[in-house]
């Protein structure tokens, strides 16, 4: 496995794999990789060359202090990589929000406005800006996002969509720990007992489902759940029945819809969603 902070020998490194006609898939990460990221590194198409950033990027950051308390583990994060077979690892050195900002009049799709794009006013610029970076770089054939994040997702698809149409993006299953919480790099930064706690999350998610397939109005269900997570100390900042297709509010029609969340528990954001 190669490892470089170097945007150039980077970009080297790729022409190498293409001249030699090599396949390749990128993994872009913020690093502090866990069970979800190996997930991921998984869904790489056999045969292709894997590999991986590692870049903590300021640009997607709403709250400094969350940028500067932004779980960091790098040399075992490249142990991790190692043992998932990661060819090469691009880690940048420091802030690269200078090279990597420079386009200007950037018009995004509607549903970046809506749920965390509410909330985090520019958190779906910086991650758009960072991602065509690296995509300008590679030019991957396929490249590896997870569901947990579904409306970046749904961006990361929409730019492949306009600018790299010869890219695959491989959307991968959220992976959950015994809590069924959606495993996240913010999880270490929770106590013991509320990490216990997390399991309200999914199960309230899971019992919408169930009561909305049932026939429940959304509007009470959303109202009653949201008290039993408050009631739990599970403050939210959203919870929204929407389409999977456009992330508008879900009216009473079902059909291609998820349940999304977005809460703090010991003033750590955790975000979630399941399919209906
Ligand atoms: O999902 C993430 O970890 C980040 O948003 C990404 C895609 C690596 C861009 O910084």
């Amino acid at each position: 496995m190669q490892v470089t902070n170097n945007r150039e020998s980077f970009s080297d490194k790729i022409k190498e794999y293409k001249s030699r006609g090599d396949k390749i898939t990128l993994i872009p990460t913020m690093g502090n990789l866990h069970q979800g990221h190996q997930v991921l590194f998984s869904k790489a198409p056999k045969n292709t060359v894997k590999v991986a950033t590692i870049y903590v990027n300021p640009l997607q950051f709403t709250d400094d202090d969350d940028y500067q308390n932004y779980p960091k583990s790098f040399q075992t994060d490249l142990e991790v990589c190692r043992k998932n077979d990661i060819s090469l690892v691009y880690a940048p050195d420091g802030d690269i929000s200078h090279e990597v900002g420079t386009e200007k009049n950037i018009d995004l799709p509607k549903f970046t406005r809506y749920l965390c794009g509410q909330k985090r006013e520019g958190h779906f610029l910086g991650v758009y800006k960072i991602v065509k970076y690296f995509f300008n770089i590679v030019y991957p054939d396929f490249a590896c996002f997870g569901k947990k994040d579904f409306q970046q997702l749904l961006l990361i698809k929409y730019l492949a969509n306009t600018y790299f149409p010869k890219t695959r993006i491989i959307d991968v299953d959220t992976v959950r720990d015994a809590n069924k919480i959606a495993l996240s790099s913010r999880l270490t930064r929770l106590s013991k007992e509320s990490l216990s706690s997390t399991c309200i999350i999914y199960e309230t998610l899971h019992n919408m489902k169930s009561e909305l397939l049932k026939g429940a109005t959304i509007d009470n269900l959303k109202e009653e759940s949201v008290e039993y997570l408050e009631s739990n100390g599970i403050h939210v900042e959203y919870l929204d029945v929407r389409s999977l297709i456009t992330l508008e509010e879900a009216t009473d029609r079902l059909k291609s819809c998820g349940i999304f969340i977005a809460c703090y528990l010991d003033d750590v954001r955790l975000i979630d969603n399941i399919e209906i």
